[in-house]
Protein backbone atom coordinates (compact mmCIF):
# COMPACT_ATOMS: atom_id res chain seq x y z
CA UNK A 1 0.00 0.00 0.00
CA UNK A 2 1.39 3.47 -0.57
CA UNK A 3 0.31 6.92 0.76
CA UNK A 4 0.54 10.33 -0.32
CA UNK A 5 1.14 12.98 2.52
CA UNK A 6 0.33 16.31 1.16
CA UNK A 7 0.40 19.56 2.81
CA UNK A 8 -0.48 22.86 1.91
CA UNK A 9 0.61 26.60 2.49
CA UNK A 10 2.45 27.76 5.46
CA UNK A 11 2.40 24.31 6.57
CA UNK A 12 6.19 24.81 5.96
CA UNK A 13 6.27 26.62 9.12
CA UNK A 14 5.54 24.54 11.42
CA UNK A 15 7.43 24.20 14.91
CA UNK A 16 7.44 28.42 14.47
CA UNK A 17 3.80 29.85 13.22
CA UNK A 18 1.40 29.62 15.78
CA UNK A 19 2.63 27.32 18.15
CA UNK A 20 -0.60 26.96 20.49
CA UNK A 21 -3.01 26.11 17.79
CA UNK A 22 -0.36 23.96 15.38
CA UNK A 23 2.14 22.57 17.89
CA UNK A 24 5.76 22.70 18.14
CA UNK A 25 7.25 20.06 15.92
CA UNK A 26 8.48 21.42 12.30
CA UNK A 27 7.15 19.08 9.64
CA UNK A 28 9.99 17.54 8.60
CA UNK A 29 9.84 16.05 11.88
CA UNK A 30 6.24 15.22 12.09
CA UNK A 31 7.15 13.14 8.38
CA UNK A 32 9.58 11.48 10.14
CA UNK A 33 7.35 10.16 12.78
CA UNK A 34 5.11 9.24 9.75
CA UNK A 35 7.78 7.23 7.71
CA UNK A 36 9.21 5.52 11.00
CA UNK A 37 5.65 4.36 11.97
CA UNK A 38 4.61 3.61 8.16
CA UNK A 39 8.05 1.42 7.86
CA UNK A 40 6.96 -0.51 10.64
CA UNK A 41 3.54 -0.92 9.19
CA UNK A 42 4.89 -1.68 6.06
CA UNK A 43 3.65 1.17 4.62
CA UNK A 44 4.93 3.17 1.43
CA UNK A 45 4.77 7.16 1.87
CA UNK A 46 5.71 9.68 -0.01
CA UNK A 47 5.32 13.80 0.96
CA UNK A 48 5.00 16.95 -1.12
CA UNK A 49 4.23 20.21 0.62
CA UNK A 50 3.75 23.07 -1.30
CA UNK A 51 2.68 26.77 -1.15
CA UNK A 52 0.71 27.18 -4.53
CA UNK A 53 -2.27 25.93 -5.32
CA UNK A 54 -1.62 24.79 -8.40
CA UNK A 55 1.51 22.71 -7.54
CA UNK A 56 -1.37 20.72 -5.27
CA UNK A 57 -3.39 20.46 -8.02
CA UNK A 58 -0.42 18.96 -10.18
CA UNK A 59 0.65 16.72 -7.91
CA UNK A 60 -2.82 15.30 -7.03
CA UNK A 61 -2.82 14.88 -11.00
CA UNK A 62 0.15 12.85 -10.86
CA UNK A 63 -1.02 10.62 -8.15
CA UNK A 64 -2.98 9.04 -10.21
CA UNK A 65 -2.74 5.28 -10.31
CA UNK A 66 0.53 5.61 -8.18
CA UNK A 67 -1.14 5.85 -4.81
CA UNK A 68 -3.78 4.18 -2.94
CA UNK A 69 -3.97 6.79 -1.14
CA UNK A 70 -4.22 10.55 -0.09
CA UNK A 71 -3.92 12.16 3.31
CA UNK A 72 -4.35 15.79 2.70
CA UNK A 73 -3.87 19.06 4.89
CA UNK A 74 -4.82 21.73 2.39
CA UNK A 75 -4.56 24.25 5.18
CA UNK A 76 -5.85 27.79 4.15
CA UNK A 77 -6.95 26.02 0.62
CA UNK A 78 -9.39 23.82 2.73
CA UNK A 79 -11.95 27.19 2.69
CA UNK A 80 -11.19 28.15 -0.41
CA UNK A 81 -9.60 25.84 -3.22
CA UNK A 82 -12.39 24.36 -5.79
CA UNK A 83 -9.23 23.39 -7.86
CA UNK A 84 -8.13 21.65 -4.75
CA UNK A 85 -11.39 19.81 -4.65
CA UNK A 86 -11.67 19.18 -8.62
CA UNK A 87 -8.38 17.82 -8.49
CA UNK A 88 -9.39 15.06 -5.71
CA UNK A 89 -12.04 14.16 -8.03
CA UNK A 90 -10.79 14.33 -11.25
CA UNK A 91 -8.52 11.20 -10.22
CA UNK A 92 -11.01 9.95 -7.94
CA UNK A 93 -8.89 10.28 -4.87
CA UNK A 94 -9.68 8.38 -1.78
CA UNK A 95 -8.51 10.41 0.78
CA UNK A 96 -8.45 11.67 4.70
CA UNK A 97 -8.59 15.49 5.09
CA UNK A 98 -6.72 15.78 8.39
CA UNK A 99 -5.88 19.04 10.49
CA UNK A 100 -4.25 20.09 12.62
CA UNK A 101 -5.98 22.29 14.69
CA UNK A 102 -9.91 21.98 15.42
CA UNK A 103 -11.00 23.85 12.65
CA UNK A 104 -14.99 23.93 13.84
CA UNK A 105 -13.82 25.62 17.19
CA UNK A 106 -12.00 28.44 15.29
CA UNK A 107 -13.69 31.52 12.98
CA UNK A 108 -16.85 31.09 10.93
CA UNK A 109 -14.25 31.15 7.90
CA UNK A 110 -12.49 28.26 8.76
CA UNK A 111 -15.45 26.32 9.04
CA UNK A 112 -16.41 25.44 5.37
CA UNK A 113 -14.13 23.04 4.05
CA UNK A 114 -14.48 22.42 0.03
CA UNK A 115 -13.09 18.77 0.40
CA UNK A 116 -14.96 17.50 3.53
CA UNK A 117 -18.00 15.78 1.82
CA UNK A 118 -15.91 13.90 -0.50
CA UNK A 119 -13.34 12.43 1.73
CA UNK A 120 -13.03 9.63 3.72
CA UNK A 121 -13.32 11.00 6.87
CA UNK A 122 -11.67 14.30 8.37
CA UNK A 123 -9.30 13.95 11.35
CA UNK A 124 -9.32 17.60 12.97
CA UNK A 125 -7.46 19.13 16.54
CA UNK A 126 -5.47 16.02 17.75
CA UNK A 127 -2.34 17.99 16.75
CA UNK A 128 0.11 16.25 14.31
CA UNK A 129 -1.47 12.89 15.79
CA UNK A 130 -4.04 13.35 13.14
CA UNK A 131 -1.54 12.48 10.17
CA UNK A 132 -0.67 9.04 12.16
CA UNK A 133 -4.40 8.35 13.35
CA UNK A 134 -4.57 8.37 9.46
CA UNK A 135 -2.39 6.05 8.40
CA UNK A 136 -4.42 4.05 10.97
CA UNK A 137 -7.50 4.36 9.84
CA UNK A 138 -6.00 3.57 6.50
CA UNK A 139 -4.39 0.54 6.95
CA UNK A 140 -7.65 -0.67 8.51
CA UNK A 141 -10.30 0.07 5.65
CA UNK A 142 -7.22 -1.45 3.22
CA UNK A 143 -7.25 -4.87 5.05
C1 LIG B 1 -5.12 24.03 9.25
C2 LIG B 1 -6.36 24.88 9.54
C3 LIG B 1 -6.56 25.94 8.46
O1 LIG B 1 -7.71 26.70 8.73
C4 LIG B 1 -5.38 26.87 8.41
O2 LIG B 1 -5.51 27.79 7.35
C5 LIG B 1 -4.08 26.14 8.31
C6 LIG B 1 -3.89 24.90 9.07
C7 LIG B 1 -4.82 23.04 10.39
O3 LIG B 1 -4.03 22.12 10.15
O4 LIG B 1 -5.33 23.18 11.50
O5 LIG B 1 -3.13 26.62 7.67
O6 LIG B 1 -5.35 23.28 8.08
Amino acid sequence: MKILFLNGPNLNMLGEREESLYGQLTLSEINSLIQKKADKMNIQVDFFQSNEEGKIVSRIQESSGLVDYIVINPAAFTHTSIAIRDALLAVKARFIEVHLSNIFSREDFRQNSYVSSIALGVISGFGHQGYLMALDALSDINK
